[in-house]
């Protein structure tokens, strides 16, 4: 009896210390770290609401659009846990972001209110736990502001923005704005939404820190370069593990590699998002016809079998040089142990047409997943970092883990819809914004920042100013030379081709 007794206070006790002790120790102390701001999710889920310039400007329908530029708007975030009837709604569980260098923390919104700029981008974060996604509402409330301060209440208008569904991940959704003394339809505003998810029960994502990889400076791109080697006698093709272990012995201390998934969601290491495929066409004579098909709809089983085209751009040697696509559990297993690894994660991102680089496939968050789970499993403590040029993924990558530091992966120039990928600038607003370590842009935009006064390269001064990595890489990175000036005047890590002959072009020593 007494026994029963202290068996069911301990099932009922247990569960809650669980519960509630992983729910109270949410901040991870900075005991084992070198950053200051170690945030990551546990079990909570952080959701990003964005005004993106261009699709998220403010519409009211009784004004002049075109004065819209010249109005006097002020906005806040509410947000509104539908469960707790006491409450209304309270703007101190959402922070807000502005896209601007060091001035991009998450903060608390001003009493006035935020003043409204058609052309910036503006992010705001709620912390809320799992339960309640479908729980939580929020209300974005503008304020038109005159000189008659008789008419605030009457000038006011409001969003109101449902919780979202499980299954929602990212996207726009269209608010109708409601006259807050008439609740008349007036306006109109879209607003874009990220919903960041704690890591499944599949591994675990907390480690106590996180990889170095501050010895490391120079790393393969695709291991021995883009394309096929046929300089070399063994022709090495990019992104396979025998290119991989090539370059670790001939100079590389890290490779870079692609990775995205299969059908069957396993990750499987391949640069471009389509596949060429030989068919035969039996309508045609039989004719040998090459086709572009997804990856993601190719199960890996399938993909081992297809014989393909290794990027026609580079080789016209139809099934002379069939990819192998090995997968990144494979390449954990056998490229050599003592060599890093750049993870670089591929996502299509929206383009300035408003197309996709190619079709979406699995949800962000479980894909996000499925890769961490086997950089988890199979990573040991190798040298590790993981790199995309989708943003999003970068902040999911951020807060899911505490293992593998990210860099955000930087074009620098308005190829796509997201400004934080437009400059210099706007990545670094960004990874000060997410406590990202590093930016990862091209070489270009830094070549050119050399002063002529002094010979040194303005952004190289202007990120390491501000304590981020900086991670170059771009076929501008082709030689000895090249490789030298950039370390030494700063540059953290550099990725690039024909790393073998590079290193060995003359004595080269990393220090
Ligand atoms: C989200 O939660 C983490 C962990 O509790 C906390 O450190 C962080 O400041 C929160 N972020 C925001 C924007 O409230
Ligand atoms: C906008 O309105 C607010 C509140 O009435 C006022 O403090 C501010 O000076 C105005 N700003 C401009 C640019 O008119
Ligand atoms: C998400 O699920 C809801 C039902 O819960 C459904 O109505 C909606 O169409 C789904 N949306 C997508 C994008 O699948
Ligand atoms: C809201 O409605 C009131 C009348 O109820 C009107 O005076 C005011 O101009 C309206 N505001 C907007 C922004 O439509
Ligand atoms: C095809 O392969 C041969 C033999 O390896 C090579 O010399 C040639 O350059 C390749 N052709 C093209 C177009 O890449
Ligand atoms: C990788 O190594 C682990 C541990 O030795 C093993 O369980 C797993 O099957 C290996 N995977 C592959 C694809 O070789
Ligand atoms: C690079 O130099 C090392 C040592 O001199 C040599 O063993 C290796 O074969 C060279 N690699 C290439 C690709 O030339």
């Amino acid at each position: 009896m007494k026994l029963n007794l202290v068996i069911m206070i301990v099932s009922i006790i247990l569960p809650l210390i669980i519960v509630f002790g992983l729910a109270s120790s949410t901040t991870i102390t900075t005991a084992y770290n070198n950053d200051d701001n170690d945030v990551i999710l546990q079990n909570k889920v952080a959701i990003q609401l964005r005004l993106y310039p261009g699709s998220s400007t403010i519409k009211l329908f009784n004004q002049n659009v075109d004065n819209n530029e010249h109005m006097n708007l002020t906005y806040k975030v509410f947000t509104q846990n539908l469960l707790d009837k006491k409450s209304t709604t309270t703007t101190t569980t959402t922070k807000y972001s502005r896209l601007i260098p060091d001035q991009s923390s998450y903060i608390r919104q001003p009493e006035s209110g935020i003043v409204y700029n058609p052309k910036e981008f503006v992010s705001f974060w709620s912390n809320i736990t799992t339960t309640d996604v479908s729980n939580t509402a929020f209300i974005i409330e503008i304020r038109i502001n005159n000189n008659n301060d008789d008419e605030v209440q009457q000038n006011t208008v409001n969003g109101y923005i449902r919780p979202f569904d499980a299954n929602e991940t990212n996207g726009f959704r269209k608010i109708p704005l409601l006259n807050s003394s008439s609740q008349n339809v007036v306006g109109e505003i879209e607003v874009n939404y990220l919903i960041i998810r704690p890591t499944g029960d599949d591994f675990n994502p907390l480690s106590d820190h996180y990889i170095s990889i501050d010895d490391i400076q120079v790393a393969g791109h695709r291991g021995t370069g883009t394309g096929i080697r046929y300089d070399l006698p063994e022709k090495f093709i990019e992104n396979t593990i025998s290119a991989f272990n090539y370059a670790c012995k001939n100079g590389a201390q890290m490779i870079e590699l692609d990775v995205q998934l299969s059908l069957d969601r396993i990750p499987v290491i391949y640069h471009d998002f389509e596949v060429q495929t030989n068919f035969v066409n039996r309508h045609k004579c039989k004719k040998h016809e090459m086709i572009k098909i997804p990856l993601k709809d190719f199960t890996l089983h399938s993909l081992q079998q297809i014989s393909t085209n290794f990027m026609p751009h580079v080789s016209k040697n139809v099934s002379m040089f069939s990819q192998s696509f090995e997968t990144l559990e494979q390449v954990l297993n056998y490229t050599d142990p003592n060599c890093g690894i750049d993870v670089e994660i591929k996502y299509p991102s929206q383009k300035k047409n408003l197309q996709y680089e190619s079709e979406l496939g699995v949800e962000l968050n479980e894909y996000v997943d499925r890769i961490l789970n086997i950089l988890f499993k199979y990573g040991g403590e190798r040298p590790m970092f993981i790199t995309s040029f989708h943003a999003d993924l970068c902040s999911m990558i951020r807060l899911k883990q505490n293992k593998y530091h990210v860099g955000f992966l930087t074009s620098a120039k308005h190829w796509s819809t997201d400004p934080r990928d437009f400059s210099i600038e706007s990545a670094v607003a960004f990874a000060q914004s997410m406590m990202i370590k590093a930016i990862v842009p091209v070489v270009d935009p830094i070549l050119t920042s050399k002063t002529t006064t002094n010979g040194r390269y303005k952004y190289i001064d202007y990120v390491k100013q501000r304590k981020l990595g900086l991670y170059l890489w771009g076929n501008k990175i082709n030689s000895h030379q090249i490789v030298m000036n950039l370390l030494d005047n700063g540059v953290d890590l550099l990725i690039f081709d024909r790393i073998d002959k590079i290193i060995n072009e003359t004595t080269f020593i990393i220090h």
